[in-house]
């Protein structure tokens, strides 16, 4: 069956996605209802809540026909058959999966089977369907420790430490490999670097179960006086004041790469030449939507240090946050951050929000939801 073709008006697509309720995806359904797309969310709220979605929708203004939710999960191929068969799915924004690095390491069946089969049956349903037309939630995780700094989009890949890190670049080829299979394919790899932030309104956030493995939610919850401090892994690493420095992105600037990545698919912008991992990438149809892999990092260029967040942190709240240097955590590299040209150039995006500003708006989110959704 052949593709969807993007090439079309927003309020003429509609996009699935998959972890719609979760952070990176509640904030991207944001972004696209504000573009004027139609969305369908699959979620099993396994590892989110629902009172996203109401929050999406008090956040856009938009009704149930905009914004449409299954809970289904993505190993369910007679839910996602029903997805499918309900809904004019033109695209997957697939962020559906496990993604705590830790709990990876003790359940990497878990982990390998969830994220692994469950885009495998993704994959196949949306096929059955006519869809080939798919941006994949992946991540920096995937260029390990990484050959050179700042990271272009064809560093090489190295193994990931951790059962997650391994999930997403198994991923990675599994989709690369369907394209070179079928060139009807239309697929974006997105490479985050580190997502924090949340929405301006404090609507939505990051709301992690149990106690946070991250440095911002953690950061957040001892800002709210629910933990009683942070715990600096490391200050002895090669970087300018001896901790870990990473390239943190707001939650709403990544969600808006995603939408002109749509963009870009269904023949906006860029040159329609650029090239990764050998494949002759970003060719449009006769119609102007494109068919080949593609491969984006998505940061901002800039590194922060980890005592640059928590001094950016304690500024947002209004006042010093306490911390304790401790030794190095297992896996952890000393520097990370992105070349964020390939997406400037062929997508038009580039981050407008610096580190201030991504601490100030995950404060608003947990002072005003100090339990998440649950609050
Ligand atoms: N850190 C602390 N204290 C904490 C948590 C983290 O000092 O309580 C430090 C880490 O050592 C590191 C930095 O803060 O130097 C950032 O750590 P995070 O856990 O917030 O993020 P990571 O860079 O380890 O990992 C993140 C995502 C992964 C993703 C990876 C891609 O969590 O999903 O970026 O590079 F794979």
């Amino acid at each position: 069956m052949s593709n969807r073709s993007l090439a079309k008006n927003h309020a003429d697509t509609t996009v699935l996605v998959t972890g719609g309720a979760g952070f990176i995806g509640s904030h991207t359904c944001v972004e696209l209802l504000e573009q004027g797309y139609r969305v369908v969310v699959a979620d099993d709220l396994s590892n989110s809540n629902s009172e996203a979605l109401n929050r999406i929708r008090v956040i856009t203004g938009v009704n149930d026909d905009q914004l449409t939710f299954y809970k289904a999960n993505i190993l369910d191929a007679q839910a996602m058959n029903r997805v499918f068969d309900e809904n004019p799915i033109d695209a997957i924004i697939h962020f559906a999966g496990f993604k705590a690095v830790g709990e990876s390491v003790v359940k990497p069946l878990e982990y390998y089977w969830n994220n692994i089969t469950g885009t495998l049956t993704l994959c196949k349903v949306a096929r059955e369907h006519g869809v080939k037309n798919l941006i994949f939630s992946s991540s920096a995780t995937v260029y390990g420790d990484p050959e050179f700094i700042p990271i272009t989009e064809d560093c090489p890949k190295h193994n990931a430490t951790n059962p997650y890190g391994q999930t997403k670049s198994m991923i990675e080829q599994v989709l690369t490999d369907l394209y070179v299979g079928d060139t009807e394919w239309n697929i974006v790899l997105l490479r985050y670097f580190n997502p924090i932030g949340a929405h301006e309104s404090g609507l939505i956030g990051e709301d992690p179960k149990g106690i946070p493995n991250n440095l911002v939610p953690y950061t957040a919850r001892v800002a709210v006086g629910q933990l009683p401090y942070v715990h600096v892994y490391g200050a002895d690493y090669d970087t300018p004041d001896g901790t870990g420095v990473r390239d943190y992105i707001h939650v709403m600037d990544l969600a808006r790469g995603h939408v002109m990545t749509l963009d870009w698919m269904g023949g906006a912008c860029g040159t329609g030449v650029a090239t990764t991992l050998g494949t002759i990438a970003g060719i449009p149809d006769a119609d102007g939507s494109r068919h080949g892999v593609e491969i984006f990092n998505l940061g901002t260029g800039t590194g922060s240090s980890v005592l640059d967040v928590i001094h950016a942190f304690g500024t947002a709240c209004g006042r010093e946050l306490p911390y304790r240097i401790e030794p190095r955590r297992a896996g952890d590299i000393a520097t990370n951050y992105a070349a964020c040209d390939k997406a400037r150039d062929e997508l038009g995006w580039v981050a407008r929000y610096d580190l201030k500003r991504m601490c100030e708006d995950s404060w608003r989110w947990q002072s005003k939801n100090p339990d998440g959704y649950r609050s």
